[in-house]
């Protein structure tokens, strides 16, 4: 897949297709749509109208020109209401007609410039490359088969414009980029990426960056204290691993933490789980997915600030050292914990995770996790569940998610689900019940995060589509990448 920026009219300009946008309101062809309908001899508007295309926002059709143009078709592409178009529509819009084209095994596709002169060249390019490269998003490692490769040309009506197009290609291309490769982390099988083939993952992404990388094995964890996630990993071959990777920029106006689930294959433990359940779960190491994808995007992205990403990287297995309910660990901070359920394991290695963090005194920290099934029930795969201790950093990051087009919907922390976490002999315990059970697995992780601001970001609900519901012409079945997008933004306007 390549998208390049070239300097052509697009009435003159070779392609398999040429996209135009048509808004649903006030639901006609304009300006370029209009002058190639008139070299068409009125034939795209009547196929518009004989097939009622309605340009409903994220519809395509595809239309001949017979040899009338050196474009061999128009991609028409629905764009909905003019008076509320967003970014949004555009990247979604060029999703769906290059999908289209790579369906029909169509590989050459153009963009002309918009028409809208209220958005600014950079910023479209930016989301039509964002929706380019994610719309035709597949997993093929596995494969014979492979999709149609595309070439998109993004064109310009002079070098001027050229340049502005560039960068936002640029743009777009990087985080897309970062989005898929977290696609591809989550999709790859279980017995392929272990915890230490997701810790070598890490090494040989940071090799020869400006990015720092620490690895603990089992003796390192066992060392510095992080039983609980040794604890939950105890079960398996294939052993826990601890991944720190650093961002420093030249003059870091504060420091911005970020925690990742990362159980690369979640049987429940002895409170195993049914096997509908367990079908998906080489998803489990979502949230160090997005947190891997987004580090490895910083040098391009330069936000900043300092950055530091943690993953906990272990495999919830079952056998004869496998942890019991019952259990009581002490995490790093030495807060003791009862394990009164071993499917409620993403939180345990995140008490780790976000204490050691805490210990470090950073500005805020942001976990990711695939945490609970009860986030799925709420939302649906349309929203993350997002809760955190600190309002300010809550707002941020919904904005930060609204702006790059993934939805965070808050749910509260109320003081009794925290009443729901007593034990009746540790300090908390793991599990109090699935009513609420988002909001008591954040409130068991701010346990950890000690007087650092913390927000938590309950992915389950979006990390990956196992069925056609929820899916969108930039979202096909499988991993979606959810969180890189937000991440991103986030640090980048981080003041
Ligand atoms: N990994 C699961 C949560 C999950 C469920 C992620 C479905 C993606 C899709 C997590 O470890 C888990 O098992 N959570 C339990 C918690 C319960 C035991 C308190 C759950 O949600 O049932
Ligand atoms: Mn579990
Ligand atoms: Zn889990």
């Amino acid at each position: 897949m390549t998208v390049r920026v070239v300097v052509a009219d697009p009435t003159t300009h070779r392609s398999d297709v040429l996209a135009i946008g048509v808004f649903s309101t006030p639901g006609r062809l304009e300006g370029l749509g209009a002058k190639i309908d008139q070299a068409l001899g009125g034939h795209l508007a009547r196929a518009l109208q004989e097939e009622r295309f309605t340009g409903e926002a994220g519809t395509v059709m595809i239309v001949h020109t017979h040899g009338r143009l050196p474009a061999a078709r128009i991609g028409v592409v629905g764009l909905g209401d003019r008076a509320t178009f967003s970014l949004d529509r555009l990247r979604l819009g060029a999703a769906a007609v290059t999908r289209k084209a790579q369906d029909q095994h169509l590989s050459r596709v153009a963009f002309p410039p918009l028409q809208q002169k209220e958005w600014e060249p950079a910023a479209i390019a930016a989301a039509r490359t964002e929706g380019v490269l994610l719309g035709t998003y597949a997993f093929q490692k596995y494969r014979k088969e492979k999709r149609t490769d595309i070439n998109v040309d993004l064109l310009a009506a002079n070098r001027a414009e050229a340049s502005a197009v560039e960068g936002g290609r640029r743009r777009g291309q990087v985080i897309a980029e970062a989005v898929n490769y977290a696609r591809d982390l989550v999709n790859e099988p279980p017995n392929v990426l272990t915890p230490e083939a997701l810790a070598q993952e890490a090494r040989r992404v940071t090799r020869g960056t400006k990015l720092k990388v620490a690895i603990w094995g089992p003796q390192d964890l066992k060392k510095r204290g992080l039983e609980v996630i040794m604890h939950v990993g105890a079960a398996s071959a294939h052993t826990p691993r601890f991944i720190v990777i650093e961002y420093v920029p030249s003059k870091p106006r504060r420091t911005v933490a970020l925690a990742g689930k990362g159980v690369t294959f979640d049987t429940g433990g002895v409170d195993i789980k049914p096997a509908d359940g367990m079908e998906t779960m080489k998803t489990d190491m979502a949230g160090a997915a997005a947190v891997l994808a987004t580090m490895r995007a910083l040098p391009l992205v330069a936000p900043p600030v300092r950055v530091i990403g943690a993953i906990a990287a272990v495999e919830n297995a079952i056998g004869s050292r496998a942890m019991r309910p019952g259990d009581v660990v002490t995490a790093v901070n030495g807060t003791t914990i009862e394990i009164n359920n071993t499917d409620a394991e993403g939180r345990l290695i995140l008490a780790d995770t976000v204490a050691h963090l805490a210990a470090g005194n950073p500005d805020e920290i942001i976990d990711l996790a695939t945490l609970t099934g009860a986030a799925s029930i709420a939302l649906g795969p349309f929203a993350a569940a997002l809760m955190g201790s600190d309002q300010g950093l809550v707002e941020r990051l919904i904005a930060a998610g609204a702006r790059a087009g993934e939805r965070l919907v808050p749910f509260p922390l109320y003081e009794e689900y925290r009443k729901a976490m007593r034990s009746d002999i540790a300090d908390i315990k793991n599990s109090g019940g699935r009513h609420g059970g988002a909001q008591k697995g954040a409130i068991f992780i701010r346990e950890f995060a000690g007087s650092v601001p913390w927000a938590h970001l309950d992915i389950a609900p979006v990390a990956f589509l196992s069925r056609d519901e929820g899916m969108t012409p930039l979202q096909p079945r499988g991993a979606s990448g959810f969180g890189v997008r937000t991440l991103l933004e986030y640090l980048a306007t981080r003041t």
